[in-house]
């Protein structure tokens, strides 16, 4: 295919899914069976791996940190955004929550998820205790769902760049409430907004 007909070609891919995340959301509301429901579709998009090639999104330089993001799709009013994050070897983020619900897929690439669950009982704002709940491996097939309150940290190994889907109930840029955990300290701080940038806009 062209680049204009891959373009076009994930254009209605994206927007096809994304009505039918919606219309889950709507019908069934944010719970965990709904949102296995929305991972099916994202992995079903992410499989179409020609949709989404490296040359048009590639990660930061080599050795270089952080992500390139893409924005797919956004609704109008902020809600149901997708990007594609692409990312090289050796990112970390530390413990944090969303406040939207997220479902993050894989196109190419692994990338370790450590879910977190909280043994305080959360009445002290800036302190926390955290154990490791359950390790997950996103990677083409296999996709994380998480609940605005679920707490998780990535980890990219290996020695390939990774291009995930990642899908929130509302834009990134408007969570502005957000929290990072620290599970050796205990301390509990803002979780920076900006962690991901540079953010690249709608190449999509
Ligand atoms: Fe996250």
């Amino acid at each position: 295919m062209t680049e204009i007909s891959t373009r076009a070609a994930r254009q209605a891919a994206v927007a096809a899914t994304v009505d039918r995340v919606r219309r889950i959301e709507r019908e069934r509301g944010v719970t965990p069976a709904a949102l296995q429901s929305i991972r099916a579709e994202l992995l079903a998009l992410a499989a179409q791996e020609h949709l989404f090639p490296a040359t048009e999104f590639p990660p930061p330089p080599p050795r270089e940190r952080g992500a390139n993001r893409y924005l797919m799709q956004i609704d109008a009013d902020d809600r149901f955004a997708l990007y594609l994050n692409a990312l090289n070897p050796g990112n970390a983020t530390p413990p944090h929550d969303h406040t939207t619900w997220a479902v993050v897929v894989a196109v190419e690439g692994r990338e370790l998820n450590r879910l977190y669950e909280r043994t305080d009982d959360g009445s002290e704002p800036d302190r926390c205790e955290l154990r490791v709940r359950e390790e997950i491996v996103v990677e083409p097939g296999r996709g994380i769902c998480l609940m605005p309150d679920d707490i998780h940290s990535i980890h990219t190994a290996g020695d390939r760049p990774t291009r995930h889907l990642h899908m929130y109930g509302l834009a990134l840029e408007r969570l502005d409430d957000r929290h990072a955990f620290d599970p050796h300290t205990g301390e509990v701080t803002r979780y920076n907004r900006a962690f991901l940038k540079p953010a690249q806009g709608g190449k999509g």
